[in-house]
């Protein structure tokens, strides 16, 4: 099954299929698995049943590769909506948001990363607003450097900005390094995304390079946001939670959601904090395509329900 990953990952990128995929309203029910739902109140439904379950929600917005800079605009519009949105329903506590700054213009062939900055800061201040976070997620190695320096230019005015490294490069266990620093919030994944053997680790090395960067970000003055479902994972970071004597709250497990929902309940009774990353919107391609290549399984249930009638 590990070969479908990499065409997986290459047609979660294909524009062709992404526009047929999404206007099937077929497809939706197994979408649901991954996704709360198209609108706003979906996501806050979620919420709401997730919180009452005593776990915490990263909100994104679904969309990526955005092409237009009207797109861009209605993304951040968006995220701005759903965060007051999140306000006046009392659930700021609860639910941050996550955003791909590809999906507010980084990618635009003009001005992009400017276009994405000043998107990033007009959510970040919508955040600031409800008294909530923003993390900015991290796509593929092309934007690392870009999400970076964007991410400390957001910091100068937000420190409680966070962002993710993906252990799965070779380049970030010294991005840990460098990021471990009283106040910075890091969450450490695996990584998504198809990526050349010139700058990422495969197989076994993945989860060794999760190792140490755990590591790194635990022993580290940080706020470290354990990403993963991987059981070796987990219990490889509970260990190291206890070798550098992390208390409670000094750190955070998160989950996708729909992936190993009884794990998450489980982990937040025996006192972890828990937050579920919980997608909404219609652009659900990109996003769900990467949750089919981490798990080929779900493929044929997928396909059949694109061609059934
Ligand atoms: P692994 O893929 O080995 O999965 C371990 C086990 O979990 C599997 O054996 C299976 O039981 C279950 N599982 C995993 N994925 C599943 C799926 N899709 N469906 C059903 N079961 C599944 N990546 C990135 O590049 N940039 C980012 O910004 C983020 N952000 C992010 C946020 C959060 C909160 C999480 C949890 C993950 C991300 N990721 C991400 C994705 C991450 O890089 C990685 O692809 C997935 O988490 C899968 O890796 P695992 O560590 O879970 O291990």
């Amino acid at each position: 099954m590990a070969v479908l990953r990499e065409p997986l990952l290459v047609a979660a990128r294909s524009p062709r299929l992404r526009s047929v995929a999404e206007k099937s309203r077929l497809t939706r029910p197994v979408v649901d698995r991954y996704v709360a739902g198209p609108g706003e109140q979906d996501a806050l439904a979620t919420t709401r049943e997730l919180a009452a379950a005593g776990m915490s929600v990263t909100l994104d917005f679904l969309g990526e590769d955005t092409t237009a800079a009207e797109q861009a605009q209605h993304t951040v519009a968006a995220y701005r909506s759903v965060l007051a949105a999140l306000g006046e329903a009392g659930l700021a506590g609860q639910a941050e948001v996550s955003v791909k700054l590809s999906a507010i213009g980084q990618s635009l062939p003009v001005d992009g990363e400017k276009i994405a900055l000043d998107g990033a800061r007009d959510i970040c201040a919508a955040a600031a607003a409800v008294g909530t976070t923003v993390t900015i997620d991290m796509e593929d190695h092309t934007t690392t450097d870009s999400t970076l320096s964007i991410v400390r230019e957001l910091r100068v005015d937000h420190e409680w900005v966070g962002t993710v490294l993906q252990a799965y490069l070779k380049r970030t266990e010294s991005d840990c390094r460098d990021l471990a620093y009283e106040g910075s919030r890091i969450r450490l994944c695996k990584g998504a995304y198809a990526e050349p053997e010139s700058v990422a680790f495969t197989g076994a090395e993945v989860e060794r390079s999760y190792q140490r960067c755990l590591d790194v970000l635990l022993g580290g003055a940080g706020y470290p946001m354990i990403a993963t479902h991987d059981p070796v994972m987990i219990i490889a970071a509970r260990q190291a939670i206890r070798r550098h004597g992390r208390t409670a709250g000094s750190y955070e497990f998160q989950m996708l959601h729909g992936v190993r929902p009884a794990e998450q309940r489980a982990l937040a009774a025996q006192g972890e904090r828990m937050r579920i990353y919980v997608p909404f919107g219609d652009e659900w391609y990109g996003y769900f395509m990467r949750r089919l290549a981490e798990r080929p399984a779900n493929l044929l249930l997928f396909l059949r329900s694109l061609t059934s009638k």
